[in-house]
């Protein structure tokens, strides 16, 4: 069974970003790899201006991780000079910000911050999300409730109407994988280990195929009171509140209608 659902995993990848082999430019659905990145690379810009109208003094960002967000990273490095700080939700995105000159701190120096900007696997039109395709989910979780707002950028493709096509990823200590995984199975959901895979803090990531995500934020929190469960990529208690999505060559906004501003 595992084989096989491994191998599910790979072509659901492959099927979204158009990848046949080593070359990521096969249309898929009239679309190439081109198109996409363009995509991403609007929604990135499209964020840049809205944290640069909604803060225009200093700006205190946290930063997700992933290739849509660093499409937001790479636009950002126009605004250096008025970035006061920002904190980073991986290694990968540290990197990344420190390489474009922009500052970057532990979330321990900073007491708040002003917006959280990342991309998604998955976003319902209530603005929750399935997160961790990257194996971030950890970081990406503290880094968001940290932020008084989460802007989810993202292209259309990913907005669905009931999540968990995609599956949860759920980062575990990895004393406690198969305890975990048991735990899962009875939910009726197949988790697959992300096998080779070592999140920034240390512990494995488990993804979950076949759960029923009805009600995100019950399941979230059934998820994360399993022992050994850091924490589970459905992102329904921490949703966005606003979501800038690429379509075609516009960006359509969707916001949470209990959000502040
Ligand atoms: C990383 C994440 C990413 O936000 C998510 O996987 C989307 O990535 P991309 O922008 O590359 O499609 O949750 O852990």
């Amino acid at each position: 069974m595992y084989p096989k659902l491994i191998a599910d995993r790979k072509a659901w990848h492959t099927q979204r970003l158009g990848i046949v082999g080593t070359l990521a430019l096969t249309p898929i659905s009239g679309r190439s790899a081109v198109d996409l990145h363009k995509q991403k690379e609007q929604v990135g810009a499209a964020a840049v201006d809205y944290v640069e109208r909604l803060y225009p003094d200093r700006l205190k960002l946290g930063i997700g991780t992933g290739s849509t967000a660093e499409c937001f990273i790479r636009g950002l490095a126009r605004l250096k000079s008025r970035i006061e700080v920002t904190v980073a939700s991986s290694a990968r995105s540290e990197a990344l910000l420190k390489e474009l000159g922009i500052p970057v701190v532990d979330l321990n120096h900073v007491e708040s911050l002003d917006v959280y900007v990342d991309g998604a696997d998955e976003i319902n039109d209530n603005l929750e999300m399935i997160k961790g395709g990257g194996a971030a989910l950890t970081r990406e979780k503290i880094v968001a409730a940290a932020s008084e707002r989460f802007v989810c950028i993202a292209d259309e493709t990913k907005l669905v109407r009931t999540l968990g096509a995609y599956p949860v990823p759920v980062e575990v200590i990895p004393m406690a994988r198969s305890l975990v995984a048991r735990a899962l199975a009875d939910l009726n959901a197949q988790p697959v280990w992300r096998e080779g895979i070592t999140t920034d803090n240390g512990n494995w990531i488990l993804d979950v195929h076949g759960l029923s995500v009805d009600c995100p934020e019950t399941l979230e929190k059934r998820i994360e009171l399993i022992p050994g469960v850091v924490c589970c990529g459905i992102f329904a208690h921490n949703a966005a509140n606003l979501a800038l999505l690429a379509a075609g060559d516009k960006v359509r906004r969707l916001e949470r209608t209990d959000s502040p501003n």
